[in-house]
């Protein structure tokens, strides 16, 4: 993990938010080619779960909503604890719970250690905000799920499109939670992007079980077609005690971490908690039948998957360290450079080059320092092609394509460069 905290800063991937102030514990903030891989990232889950389907359409909700949507979710109620937190361990009890205390503080006492708590607070995920010009100012919250909105409009988009049951409501957005413990650099932050889909179907038992398994491989598939390894994934059912409030069944799709498996995606069946909950029903116009839909849910992180997409990407041979990120999530598509910097023909027709590639893909021009430390400088960052202008280009239009996996050159005619990087970027 030290390594990737620090090739994220050096290289402008993610830098603790607020740095020249000391920081701010979970908050981080994304740098040129951290913004990328999240684009990236986010645009390939679109793709796949709206544009790759007939049966899904997006929305992009208000991340500050009527205060009445999280008391009716049961986020209020059902986030809130009196809290205290040893500082040893960092273990957290109800504090009206005094026996698990006690129990607790005895523990460290064996030990020889005396058992510090921090004061209680009444905990709540959900992060306070206080909106309007008079006093008293209204409380609001920030949202702590995504997927409210996507409930809260659930009427609205049955009516403006028609869409007929099943169909997905997918949503990419920042949410934030009060984390008592964030850390494991971005992987618990307070203020996070989620990419979520809410599927609605008719109320089956059969059938919500075999769309859930649908959504999980489906899921579990993405991963492993943008390069994470198969081996580093794993599906893990939650256990009755553990699932949220509005879940009837939950499994996480986890990751093998440098700090253990982890959670990726949480896969949810919440069954008619929230639109009931909400009051919103369906009506089949075909039947004439109307009903309080299920919902399969699957939610993501995008922050956990640009950590992990980096985690399972990094590489270290005796010469180099270089991110194998599937091409489509690296930042930089191609880099372009003349072979000496100091040759203005062959800085011209580099220049050439990637300007002619650079409106169709993220393209890098670098003409410093010698020609292996703008290599080393490219795998760092991932970009999977390094074009060179050289003498050979100037007279047969023909430049070197080295792939930063396994370093092999070829040589390539300049007009196939475009279509040749489109196919490898394509979708087959
Ligand atoms: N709508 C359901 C929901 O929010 P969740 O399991 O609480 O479910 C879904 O969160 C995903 O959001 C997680 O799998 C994780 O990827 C991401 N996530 C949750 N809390 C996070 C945090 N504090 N920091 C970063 N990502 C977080």
């Amino acid at each position: 993990m030290e390594k990737i905290v620090s090739l994220c800063k050096r290289r402008g991937f993610v830098y603790p938010g607020s740095d020249i102030y000391g920081g701010f514990g979970g908050f981080w903030d994304y740098g040129p080619f951290g913004v990328e891989l999240k684009n990236n990232i986010k645009h390939e889950w679109w793709k796949k779960t709206v544009y790759q389907r007939e049966d899904t359409v997006g929305v992009d909700a208000a991340i500050i909503m009527n205060p009445k949507v999280w008391e009716v979710s049961g986020h209020t109620k059902a986030f809130t604890d009196p809290l205290v937190e040893c500082k040893i361990c960092h273990e957290r009890f109800r504090q009206d719970k005094p026996q698990e205390i006690q129990a607790h503080a005895s523990n460290h006492e064996l030990k020889r250690e005396k058992a510090e708590w921090t004061e209680p607070k009444l905990f709540n995920l959900l992060t306070e905000v206080y909106i309007g010009a008079t006093e008293p100012k209204e409380k609001a919250y920030l949202r702590g799920e995504i997927t409210q909105g996507a409930f809260v409009n659930f009427r609205n988009v049955v009516d403006s499109t028609r869409i007929k049951i099943p169909f997905g409501i997918a949503q990419i957005g920042k949410a934030f939670r009060n984390e008592i413990t964030p850390g494991n650099f971005t992987f618990r932050s307070r203020e996070f992007e989620q990419m979520e889909l809410e599927y609605f179907i008719k109320p089956n038992e059969k059938e919500g079980e075999a769309i859930f398994e649908y959504w999980k491989n489906q899921r579990m598939n993405w991963y492993s077609s943008l390069g994470i390894k198969k081996e580093n994934l794993r599906f893990r059912p939650h256990k009755e005690d553990e699932r949220a409030h509005y879940a009837r069944k939950a499994e996480d799709i986890e990751y093998n971490s440098p700090f253990g498996w982890s959670e990726f995606e949480g896969i949810h069946h919440r069954g008619d908690f929230d639109l009931g909950n909400h009051k919103l029903t369906y009506r089949d116009e075909e039947t004439g039948e109307e009903y309080t839909p299920w919902v399969i849910e699957t939610s993501g992180g995008v922050d956990r998957a640009a950590l992990f997409f980096l985690v399972d990407a990094y590489k270290e041979d005796e010469k180099r360290v270089f991110l194998s990120l599937h091409p489509r999530l690296a930042p930089v598509k191609v880099a372009v450079f003349p072979l000496v910097a100091n040759n203005e023909e062959l800085v011209k027709k580099a220049k050439e080059i990637y300007l002619s590639l650079k409106s169709e893909i993220a393209v890098t021009f670098d003409d410093r320092g010698n020609i292996g430390k703008r290599y080393y400088s490219q795998d760092e960052i991932g970009t999977p092609w390094c074009v060179t202008v050289d003498y050979q280009t100037l007279e047969e239009n023909t430049v070197t394509v080295r792939d930063r996996d396994t370093t092999k050159q070829e040589r390539l005619p300049v007009d196939k460069l475009l279509n040749h990087f489109q196919n490898k970027l394509a979708y087959n």
